[in-house]
């Protein structure tokens, strides 16, 4: 498939592995590029230069964020993701220093005991399925962690999240019935790690939110709800993506993956640039409040707007040989975290889970590569690789 509409619509398996040269193909047709009406609501505009892509995080005044844009089983806005300012900064002003470098810090030694019980075990196997043994229940175990909840439960989270993310249905009437459901048992886990701790406090996130206090508010049983909805989507499912992305990209560029066996201390770098190139949230999505346009292409009020981040981090315009992965590359402004006020709260968190695996991965299993016949599928919407068979 290689014209622009097969960006909303079904997508080659080969496109969604090397997406590059259709966002490349997008960014020549236009500062915006109108996808027209949908049968079932106003359509999308897709916006993918670079300079569009900031301008559009930018202006959240014109391009909402708010509860509209996205529909998840959700009963209210989630916090912050679906806030606009001026209300979105005391979310932020609250969280933020939960999130610092310094507190992720605190929680690497007890991450990495948590990476090593899961990659440790697989090393004498010479074989997995990497997605389903390592990038799925990694987050999912840190997480629990963080919210004080029983790793013990992973299976049931993990299912959760699936049920809202990749729900198994057929329409959208039925996805919204099935994702409603599956959100109120997400509701309720929360509530019941919420009352855990209104009981007694412990050394988790959850009881950090219940005393966290900026100029003299605090956050209510129902911000604790929607904050923690929010972690479940964002922080889950993302770092999953993002590990499958880079281990995908590794066993099939072995050069690049003994270079990181041979000096781990470019693992970071590496981790930015597989960043860049893979984009595994390719696009975020907002919703115009006023008539506006973009390069000289007039948006309506109330359009769905699509902003490419992976279009973005491999523009031309913006960045020296964009289509080169450089390990080595010297500056990495890259926006897969975003950009402007709802830039990811989680980047410190997600780099250290990311570090870390990569970190213990190769040191237990340096060298590796995918299994004979396995052609590599990678979904749409986030990157994720679910058949990725390694063997070693
Ligand atoms: C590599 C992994 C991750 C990627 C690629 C990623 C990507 C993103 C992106 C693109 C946004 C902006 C969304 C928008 O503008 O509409 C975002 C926001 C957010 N992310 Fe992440 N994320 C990752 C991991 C995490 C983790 C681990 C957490 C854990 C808590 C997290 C929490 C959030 C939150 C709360 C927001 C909303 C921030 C706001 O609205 O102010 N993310 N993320």
């Amino acid at each position: 498939m290689t014209d622009l509409m097969s960006m909303a619509g079904d997508q080659d398996p080969k496109d969604l592995a090397a997406p590059q040269p259709l966002y490349k193909l997008l960014r020549e047709a236009g500062a915006a590029v109108d996808m027209g009406e949908g049968d079932d609501g106003p359509g999308l505009v897709i916006v993918g230069n670079d300079e569009d892509v900031r301008h559009v995080l930018g202006h959240p005044e014109v391009f909402s964020s708010g509860i509209d844009a996205v529909a998840i089983g959700q009963v209210r806005p989630l916090i912050p993701l679906q806030i606009d300012p001026p209300e979105h900064k005391n979310y932020r002003k609250l969280l933020d220093p939960i999130f610092a470098p310094r507190n992720v810090a605190l929680i690497e030694d007890q991450t990495r005991a948590l990476v090593r019980d899961i990659v440790e075990p697989l090393a004498a196997a010479g074989s997995c399925n990497f997605h389903d043994a390592v990038a799925e229940p990694l987050p999912t175990t840190v997480f629990l962690q963080l919210l004080g909840l029983p790793v013990s439960r992973a299976d049931e989270f993990i299912a959760l999240k699936n049920g809202i993310i990749r729900p198994p249905v057929n329409s959208n009437e039925e996805r919204i019935a099935y994702t409603a459901e599956v959100g109120q048992k997400i509701y309720a886990v929360l509530q019941e790690a919420i009352d855990l701790r209104q009981a007694e406090r412990g050394d988790d996130f959850i009881s950090m939110f219940l005393d966290a206090e900026v100029d003299g508010h605090r956050l209510t049983n129902d911000d604790v709800l929607d904050i923690g909805y929010l972690f479940f989507l964002a922080g889950l499912d993302t770092v999953t993506a993002s590990l499958d992305c880079m281990l995908a990209y590794l066993a099939e560029h072995q050069d690049q993956r003994q270079a990181l066996v041979d000096d781990p201390g470019l693992i970071p770098h590496a981790i930015e640039e597989m960043l860049r190139w893979e984009t595994p949230v390719p696009g975020v999505i907002r919703v115009t409040t006023a008539d506006t346009e973009i390069g000289g292409c007039p948006i309506a009020e109330g359009r769905n707007v699509v902003v490419l981040l992976a279009s973005a981090n491999t523009d031309e315009q913006a960045w020296d040989d964009a289509e080169s992965v450089d390990f080595h590359r010297a500056q990495n402004r890259h926006l897969t975290f975003g950009g402007g006020v709802h830039r990811c709260l989680g980047s410190h968190l997600a780099r250290m889970e990311l570090r870390v695996a990569l970190e213990e991965w190769h040191r237990v299993v340096p060298q590796y590569r995918v299994a004979d016949g396995v052609e590599l599928l990678y979904t749409a919407n986030l990157r994720s690789v679910e058949n990725l068979e390694l063997v070693w």
